[in-house]
């Protein structure tokens, strides 16, 4: 039997950030083959660098990155990487430059070489899947936070990446929209990493938890999904939560 190469792979990464002396990331060894991926670590740790160095929009002192067994070398390898890996920015204004939303998630197909009807298409049927059926013609830059995280969402499941690199995708969600979100990802079929700040949104949404810890990637193998009390208002009358 044939094993298929791993999706991604990172060997040996190590990185400095410009004017530091001493390294962010280093030796980071990690082998996705499928599957649903929390990441967590203090700030300022590199977990952002991490995403920008696997996109290939910052790149790495040492070490090699494998897409599908292949290692990327020049900035064509990165090309082709990035038509198959999804990056949702931390800030989803820096992702949205487009008048409107149907643009917006319309970019990417039209870039990756669908027709001006497919991509509309494609684009239109992805807004639909969010909960976002009517937003086609919103100002984009008019959308409120948690609505311009869908639609940055959006613009990412248009192109059908085959790994999402989702960066603090539930920050600054509302209770509901963050519900929401967390019901989109688990009913999608993509492998994804997710970094948070949020364990219960990891815990909702992921299966395996790595850590950025000493510069190095570990596995937290001693994750425990759990619940916990909480505090919301009217809390002392009956009501329901999301899920
Ligand atoms: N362009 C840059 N130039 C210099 N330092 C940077 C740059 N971008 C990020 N850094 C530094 O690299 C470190 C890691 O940043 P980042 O990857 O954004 O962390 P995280 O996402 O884990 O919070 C931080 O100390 C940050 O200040
Ligand atoms: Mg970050």
């Amino acid at each position: 039997m044939t094993t298929l190469p791993p999706l991604l792979e990172l060997r040996n990464i190590s990185y400095s950030s410009p004017g530091q002396s001493s390294p962010l990331l280093e030796g980071v060894n990690f082998i996705l083959r499928e599957g649903r991926i929390g990441l967590i670590g203090p700030n300022g740790s590199g977990k952002t660098t991490l995403f920008q160095i696997i996109m290939g929009l910052l790149k790495a002192d040492a070490g090699e990155i494998l897409l599908q067994g292949k290692v990327m070398e020049q900035e064509k390898d990165f090309r082709k990487l990035r038509r198959k890996l999804g990056f949702l920015f931390q800030d989803s204004d820096d992702q949205l430059f487009s008048p409107t939303v149907l643009e917006d998630v319309a970019f990417g197909p039209l870039n990756l070489g669908a027709s001006p009807e497919e991509a509309q298409k494609i684009s239109i049927s992805t807004l639909e899947h969010l909960g976002l059926k009517g937003f086609e013609e919103r100002i984009t830059h008019r959308l409120s936070g948690g609505e311009k995280k869908l639609v940055a969402l959006a613009t990412i499941l248009s192109m059908q990446p085959k790994l999402l690199l989702l960066d603090e995708p539930s920050n600054n969600l509302d209770p509901t929209t963050r519900e929401r979100l967390i019901k989109i990802l688990r009913g999608l079929d993509q492998a994804h990493i997710i970094i948070s700040h949020d364990l219960d949104f990891l815990a909702s949404t992921c299966t395996q938890l790595y850590a950025i810890q000493d510069r190095q990637l570990v596995r937290c193998e001693d994750k425990q999904v759990h619940s916990h009390e909480h505090i919301h208002p009217y809390g002392d009358k009956p009501h329901q939560h999301g899920t």
